[in-house]
């Protein structure tokens, strides 16, 4: 047998029935976002890490829309979906999986779907630690956290052998002093799990099925059982909470932060910096503070983001492009060195290189209805306060005034000259001419000589009022990022939510009250950073700084109650 053979599984199952009523939340636990996917996706990550044969998830609760979401996630019949109903514990939770995993489903490996930050090294070292047992034995993954409350106990005999684990809830007031903690995550010889399923008792303090009796018997057989003790602890957190939903975003924000300081990316203030899981960057980018880049988004080289902006799905730069401060960018093409870099919405959009967008300008995508493309040329000039409705082209080289409002189906031509309101094509100008009449050569907005719109220059312009008059097709309803399909503009997305202290350690879902890890917990002290990533923890560690309300976040950066020195935010107020 081949190393990389013996370090596979034959089978995943994931744990995921569970209900996670402290998220008090009506979606699923498991499909709550961390980092632009769900929870499930991560775990998944990491049952494929393992090249099993199969990949079994145990749903019950919100099962259907669990089972919709990890279809969607695409890999086809490898992973297939049992009901648990009702759920009478980890162990039954096993058992309702037996047809799914026949008589030998080769090495078993178990995760629970609400552990999202274990990596992919730990579980093969835990098959390779199965794969090396005697006896046809198990392993298990255990941990030493500050705080051992609700986890079962490991239990060794004298010399130092794993014998059997004991749950909080059963245990003596001695057992309860023993601080390594059983994390759930198991490698089983399958035969050996099979043959132990059927014969496990509820008779426990919780009425319940518990899987880690299977650990008892593997010992009562004489099969070898061997612990992975976690050396990064926050591999092993467990999400029961929202509070533990902020943790465990921040420890995976980290990984995905890292690797793009590797790849060259620079960033220059990690800790107020939203980069979703699998958005490409290219190297030579700056990536400013309280920048949020979101899942769908893709950044070329040498480009500049921020600082505070936010790039959404479909948002792609190509390179040495540059997105400055409050400009949000959604299902948009930036061309090579074309430039936003203050104040604007850039929705539904194609951008020819060398651009230059004004302060101010919108691209009016949604009708109210349906959402519509803006697509500029090559050297387009938009200038500052344009707002131009989609649907929408204009030429290589044009250029719109200050202020202007471009109706929709304009068609501006190349090197055409549009101003007021609604725009006008400026006869006889050529857009160089127009430029330098204008002050719009001018990189800064402030700049302007003149107003376009003003009427001067066109007789017979008269609404004043850009947006009140019934001559503005679709400029009325408009609402830039508004749109109730857009993925991820919701406030409540919590993927976006603050960045909370590190305070209490992960906890298992059994114990309901746990000092410092809630977050309606005013006042507790962010714990002391754990020892791992080298990052900075964030700018909740900042010493006297009130925990925030998870998920109550709006998603805008500059509203992140994390950021130093930004004020009063909106959630310390709400709080
Ligand atoms: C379990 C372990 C405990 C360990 C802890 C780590 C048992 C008996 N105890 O605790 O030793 O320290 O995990 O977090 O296994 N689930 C189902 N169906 C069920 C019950 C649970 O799918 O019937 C899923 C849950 O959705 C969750 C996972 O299993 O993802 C763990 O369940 P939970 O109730 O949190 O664990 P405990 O049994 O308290
Ligand atoms: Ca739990």
């Amino acid at each position: 047998m081949s190393t990389s053979q013996k370090s596979r599984a034959g089978s995943v199952v994931i744990l995921a029935a569970g209900h996670g009523k402290r998220m008090k939340s009506a979606k699923p636990k498991v499909l709550h976002p961390v980092c632009g996917r769900p929870l499930i996706a991560w775990v998944l990550d990491q049952a494929l890490a393992l090249e099993p044969e199969r990949i079994v998830v145990v749903i019950g609760h919100g099962g259907a829309e669990v089972e919709k979401a990890v279809r969607e996630l695409g890999h086809g019949d490898r992973v297939r979906f049992v009901r648990q109903e009702p759920q009478l514990g980890t162990g039954h939770a096993l058992q309702v999986c037996l047809p799914e995993l026949g008589a030998n489903p080769g090495v078993t490996v178990v995760l629970y779907g609400d552990m999202p930050c274990l990596r992919p090294e730990t579980l093969l070292a835990l098959v390779a630690t199965q794969a090396e047992s005697a006896a046809n034995g198990m392993a298990i993954l255990t941990a030493m956290p500050a705080e051992p409350r609700g986890f079962g106990r490991i239990l060794r005999n004298e010399k130092d052998a794993v014998i059997g684990i004991v749950e909080d809830r059963d245990a003596s007031a001695e057992q309860k002093l023993i601080d390594e903690v059983n994390l759930g995550v198991y490698a089983f010889d399958g035969q050996g799990l099979v043959a132990a399923l059927p014969k496990l008792s509820n008779k426990n303090a919780q009425g319940e099925y518990y899987l880690t009796d299977v650990l008892a018997a593997f010992v009562a057989e004489r099969r070898a059982v061997e612990a992975v003790l976690l050396e990064d602890e926050d591999e092993g957190l467990g999400v029961n909470t929202l509070a533990h939903l902020a943790e465990a975003r921040w420890a995976l924000q980290l990984r995905i932060l890292e690797t793009h300081l590797e790849n060259g990316v620079y960033i220059e203030d990690p800790a107020s910096t939203y980069i979703d899981h699998g958005v490409e960057i290219g190297a030579g980018t700056r990536i400013l503070p309280c920048t949020v880049i979101r899942a769908g988004a893709k950044v070329g080289r040498d480009c500049e983001v921020g600082p505070f902006a936010q790039l959404r799905v479909g948002a792609v730069l190509e390179d040495g492009a540059e997105i400055g401060n409050f400009v949000e960018v959604k299902n948009t093409r930036v061309g090579s060195h074309a430039k936003a870099k203050h104040l604007a919405y850039l929705g539904d959009g194609e951008i020819g290189a060398r651009s230059n967008i004004g302060a101010g300008t919108i691209f009016a995508n949604y009708d109210g209805v349906k959402k519509h493309k803006t697509k500029l040329g090559e050297r387009v000039f938009v200038g500052s306060g344009s707002v131009i409705v989609a649907p929408n082209t204009i030429g290589d080289g044009a250029t719109t005034g200050a202020g202007a409002i471009v109706t929709r189906d304009s068609n501006v031509g190349a090197g055409e000259v549009w101003v007021g309101v609604p725009a006008k094509k400026l006869a006889g100008k050529s857009a160089s001419s127009a430029r330098s009449a204008t002050g719009a050569g001018e990189s800064s907005p402030g700049a302007r000589k003149s107003l376009p719109g003003d009427g001067k220059s066109q007789p017979g312009a008269v609404p004043s009022q850009p947006g009140a008059g019934p001559s503005l097709p679709g400029a009325g309803p408009f609402q830039p990022g508004a749109g109730p399909s857009q993925p991820g503009a919701g406030p409540s997305d919590p993927g976006a939510g603050p960045s909370l202290p590190r305070s209490a350690p992960f906890q298992p879902g059994s114990e309901p009250s746990q000092p410092g890890a809630g977050p309606s917990d005013p006042g507790a002290a962010p714990s002391q950073p754990r020892a791992g990533p080298s990052l900075p923890r964030s700018a909740p560690s900042q010493p006297g700084s009130a925990p925030s309300q998870p998920g109550a976040g709006p998603s805008l950066p500059g509203a992140a109650p994390s950021l130093p020195g930004a004020g009063q935010s909106e959630t310390e107020r709400r709080s």
